[in-house]
């Protein structure tokens, strides 16, 4: 296990209009992870089949990019200890009527498709620097140290 593993996560369309962005990243601040990359864009369907391209086929992808590309995104790569499966249990489960209260689909997802934020599967290994690839340059992301960082997870 890594102590600066880094993961993505994007709040969703859904998550960006409901003004949740600040929300979700105060969660991930206070849970001890470091933020060393953000940008707010509008996927285009080639960069949106590009990254959900694990799930071309399936009956549920045409809806799937027509809602990620349906308005901006924020992505974000988070970095510290276990991050990838981290995120994901703060994540919650993918249908929000499943995830667990506390966490963010269990607090604010509304179904399926709409369910505020993507992170990295940890159960897919390297996905999360495959994912950051997609999005980000290297240059893009930080490599600094806070004064918290003893104290973080
Ligand atoms: S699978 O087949 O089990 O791997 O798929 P799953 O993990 O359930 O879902 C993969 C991503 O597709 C999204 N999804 C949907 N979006 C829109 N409409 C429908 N019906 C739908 N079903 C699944 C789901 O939220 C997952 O998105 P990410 O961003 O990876 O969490």
């Amino acid at each position: 296990m890594s102590y600066d593993e880094r993961t993505f996560v994007m709040v969703k369309p859904d998550g960006v209009q409901r003004s949740l962005i600040g929300e979700i990243i105060s969660r991930f601040e206070h849970r001890g992870l470091k933020l060393v990359g953000a940008k707010a864009l509008q996927l285009d369907e080639e960069l949106a089949k590009t990254h959900y391209s694990e799930h071309e086929g399936k009956p549920f992808f045409e809806g799937l990019i027509d809602f990620i590309t349906s308005g901006p995104v924020f992505a974000m790569v988070w970095e510290g200890k276990d991050a990838t499966r981290q995120v994901r249990r703060m994540v919650g489960a993918t249908d929000p009527a499943e995830a667990a209260p506390g966490t963010i689909r269990g607090d604010h997802g509304l179904d399926l498709g709409r369910n505020v934020i993507h992170a990295s599967d940890h159960e897919d290994e390297g996905a999360n620097e495959r994912e950051i690839a997609v999005f980000f340059d290297e240059e893009e992301l930080l490599d600094y140290e806070q004064a918290t960082d003893e104290w973080r997870y």
